[in-house]
């Protein structure tokens, strides 16, 4: 039982200041390249209101996030997976509610939960989180190892992932957060090159830009790895899976983090956390 408990997935979080930015298809499709390396993934739809993992990846389940809300007190760790689907290219997913009317049901305290509990089956939990600035999703992202923040070029995506990463720092989140420039060889007349001095990053990570591959990947319900693990996009996302497998299988990591973990809790119990919300989300 003991032995169990110290079994501890790391945990990567995408999520943005924007909707639109590609976090479904950089979340879905890096579960699979880490799959590829021999890890066991959970993917975790936690963007509970019009979750569109169960469309991107054609699911074919009626379980969601929402059964596991309504038989929480009977389901521990043993139990999460038999909740979940199992998609042909091998990885574990939990879907977001199939109604938005649902997501009121998964309250923070489950969500957190849950994912504690699929960190002692599975070696990574992949959450697609949607927007970054909503409470459930701010209490996720204490939880996790990393936080892949997406943008695009577009000035509207730049200049909110500008106010997120403000948050960020104050949250001491920074030294896990890692900038992803999707689409960063669209036309722009913002340079992708110069996004790590606008957003004050050492650097950023990129995908291609390809919308014919991206759209049908979507609409069909089969991720790029699957379909073209050739393409410029599934290259660019292999490249990323490898430097977080790399950084994350790094042991002293975790106690870095479980120490600056509780300096966060400090300032939530001085309101810290609810005043961000405030003064950041519209
Ligand atoms: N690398 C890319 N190249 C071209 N088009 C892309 C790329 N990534 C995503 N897209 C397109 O952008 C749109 C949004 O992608 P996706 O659904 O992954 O974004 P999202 O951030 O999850 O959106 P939402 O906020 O609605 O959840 C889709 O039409 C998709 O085809
Ligand atoms: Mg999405």
């Amino acid at each position: 039982m003991e032995q169990d408990v110290t079994k501890t997935g790391k945990v990567i979080a995408v999520c943005s200041a924007k909707g639109g930015v590609g976090q479904t298809m950089i979340a879905s499709n890096l579960a699979i390249a880490l799959h590829k390396q021999n890890l066991s993934i959970a993917l975790v739809d936690g963007k509970l209101q019009f979750g569109d993992i169960a469309v991107a990846l054609n699911l074919r389940t009626s379980m969601t996030i929402k059964d596991v809300a309504e038989e929480f007190d009977s389901i521990d760790h043993t139990l999460i997976s038999n909740y979940m689907f199992e998609h042909e290219s091998g990885i574990h997913v939990l879907p977001a509610p199939d109604r938005p009317e649902y997501a009121e049901l998964i309250t923070k305290e489950i969500m957190v939960k849950t994912i504690t509990m699929l960190q002692q089956q599975f070696d990574y939990i992949i959450i697609d989180c949607g927007y970054a600035f909503h409470e459930t999703t701010l209490e996720l992202l204490d939880l996790t190892d990393e936080i892949l923040v997406a943008t695009t070029l577009e000035m509207i995506s730049l200049r909110n992932t500008k106010q997120l990463l403000e948050t960020f720092a104050q949250l001491d989140f920074m030294e896990k957060t890692k900038i992803i420039v999707n689409r960063y060889d669209m036309e722009s007349l913002i340079k992708a090159e110069d996004v790590p001095v606008m957003l004050n990053v050492e650097e950023a990570h990129y995908i291609s830009n390809d919308f014919k591959l991206t759209s049908q990947s979507l609409n069909i319900g089969i991720p790029i790895l699957s379909l073209r693990s050739r393409s410029a996009i599934a290259k660019d996302i292999f490249k990323l899976s490898g430097k977080l497998f790399k950084k994350t299988s790094d042991v002293s990591g975790s106690k870095v983090k479980a120490k600056r973990s509780v300096s966060f809790f400090k300032r939530q119990k001085r309101g810290g956390r609810n005043e961000f919300i405030k003064s950041t989300a519209k």
